[in-house]
């Protein structure tokens, strides 16, 4: 809770007003009546995280009042594919930690994590289901499909320390920024606000990029997660792909004898790799922007160019 109230996002949501404050604390309600009473679904929302991709539903879909049922209904159905991809995603990568707490897959097991991230699947569709809309329904399943279309191609690339930077664009675009880019489109088909263009799609790459930055660049006590988790589970990211174009001592760096992730993670920050990854996110989020279609609510124009900026800021 101290980490949301600290998070520029969180100050966004104050900053746009009643309105969208009342859509959060409805969907927090809903979420948690949803978990419902399985332990290890109750706990991943209660253990919190930014609520970003309910923000932008509301943000995309919202004038200035109080948000519908159906808009409350999508926002949730959003978040609980992420919880649910989240929960699977950490089985995949072997994480210990998520959030500051250990990780569904540590504290309960393989079991418990694949169940658990199911339910929070299935009450997703549930959820969103309640709105009858054939194209709500279809943005949202094209965009699970995407993720674990991207989670499967990160498995495939695993230990690959030499895919190319196009490849780990796709991946990203997949398993990340599809949702951010489904999250305003639901906000646009249940409320019949503007459409966006690329920016959903822009500012969800530029977040993947600086999750991926700051996995190397920790500290833990800020992410939540161990420093240097993607080099350890063998998943190569653009901080490592430009620390080898920078460092020739890397090129033969096998991630199967990694020993030492903090060291390694020392190295792609003295190539000053991580500077580059991030001017990269940045250039993303500018692209993103600049995207914006020109007729906007002014009051609307001001809110996603408050999250791209938040986007960043977290990072900052
Ligand atoms: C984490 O997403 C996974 C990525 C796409 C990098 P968030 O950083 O939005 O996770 P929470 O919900 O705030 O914890
Ligand atoms: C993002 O990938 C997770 C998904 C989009 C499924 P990461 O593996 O980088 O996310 P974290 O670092 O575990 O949050
Ligand atoms: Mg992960
Ligand atoms: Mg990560």
């Amino acid at each position: 809770v101290s980490a949301r109230a600290t998070d520029p996002l969180a100050a966004i949501a104050e900053l746009a007003g009643a309105p969208l404050r009342r859509g959060l604390e409805q969907v927090e309600l809903r979420l948690r009546e949803i978990a419902g009473k399985s332990a290890p679904a109750r706990e991943t929302i209660e253990a919190g995280g930014k609520r970003l991709r309910p923000l932008l539903v509301f943000v995309a879909g919202m004038g200035g009042q109080d948000a519908t049922a159906e808009l409350v209904r999508a926002a949730v159905a959003v978040e609980l594919i992420h919880a649910a991809t989240l929960v699977h995603d950490d089985v995949l990568d072997a994480a210990p930690l998520r959030r500051g707490r250990p990780t569904v897959f540590a504290s309960g097991g393989r079991g418990a994590a694949t169940a658990t991230g199911d339910l929070l699947f299935s009450r997703a569709f549930a959820e969103l289901a309640r709105n009858d809309s054939a194209a709500q329904l279809a943005a949202l399943s094209a965009a699970s499909t995407a993720l674990a279309e991207g989670e499967l191609m990160q498995r495939e690339d695993a230990w690959r320390v030499d895919v190319p930077v196009s490849r780990y664009m796709l991946r990203c675009e997949l398993k990340t920024a599809r949702l951010f880019e489904a999250a305003i489109e639901l906000g646009r088909l249940a409320t019949g606000g503007p459409p966006l263009g690329r920016f959903g799609v822009g500012i969800g790459l530029a977040f993947q990029l600086l999750d991926d930055v700051l996995d190397v660049s920790g500290p833990a006590s800020r992410t939540g997660k161990r420093r240097g988790t993607d080099l350890l589970d063998g998943t190569v990211t653009l901080p490592l792909i430009m620390a080898r174009e920078r460092d020739p001592s890397l090129a033969a760096l096998d991630l199967r004898d990694l020993r030492d992730a903090e060291a390694l993670c020392d190295r792609i920050v003295e190539s000053g790799a991580l500077e580059t990854a991030r001017e990269t996110a940045l250039e993303l989020v500018a692209e993103a922007k600049q995207a914006l279609p020109a007729r906007l609510q002014a009051r609307q124009r001001q809110a996603l160019l408050a999250i791209a900026d938040g986007v960043v800021d977290r990072y900052a």
